[in-house]
């Protein structure tokens, strides 16, 4: 598979909901390492430019409403396969279906209040990261 480095976003549903500190747990729980943290409020044009590939569907002004609402945290993770695991731990898009024990499943309320943001590709991991990590901002860790 390779290592790789996906983007996750803790929603503003999640940080209102006090569950950063679980979310944390989940990851450091999985094989996934934290390569860089932020905590930021996002404003309409940084969402907007973050979500483009979404521009133009139904849900996309509901979708930058969120998540201009309140603080993210987002983060940095690497592993093999990476991207693939990030997906699994997240659980899918709408939480009334994902499994307990996934993030969606436990703290997500909806298909749009889903706790956790995750890169789908390796083109849109890349775009994502750089949109809030310059590269000297991701850390190396001498045990991986
Ligand atoms: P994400 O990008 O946040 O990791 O989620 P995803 O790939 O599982 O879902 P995606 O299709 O990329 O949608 C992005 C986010 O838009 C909101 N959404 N609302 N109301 C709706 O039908 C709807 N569909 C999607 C969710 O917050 C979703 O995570
Ligand atoms: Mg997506």
């Amino acid at each position: 598979m390779g290592s790789e480095t996906t983007l996750g976003i803790i929603k503003p549903d999640a940080v209102q909901k006090g569950v950063i500190g679980e979310i944390m747990n989940r990851i450091e729980a999985s094989e996934l390492k934290i390569v860089g943290v932020k905590m930021l409020q996002l404003d309409k044009a940084r969402t907007e430019g973050f979500y483009a590939v979404h521009k133009g569907k139904g849900f996309f002004n509901e979708l930058v409403t969120f998540m201009t609402s309140g603080p993210v945290v987002v983060i940095a993770m690497e592993a093999d396969g990476a991207i693939a695991k990030w997906r699994q731990v997240m659980g899918p898009t709408d939480s009334t279906k994902a499994p307990e024990g996934t993030i969606r499943g436990d703290y997500g309320t909806d298909i749009q209040f889903n706790a956790v943001h995750g890169s789908d590709a390796v083109e849109t991991a890349n775009f994502e990261l750089g949109y809030f990590f310059e590269p000297h901002e991701l850390v190396k860790y001498e045990w991986m």
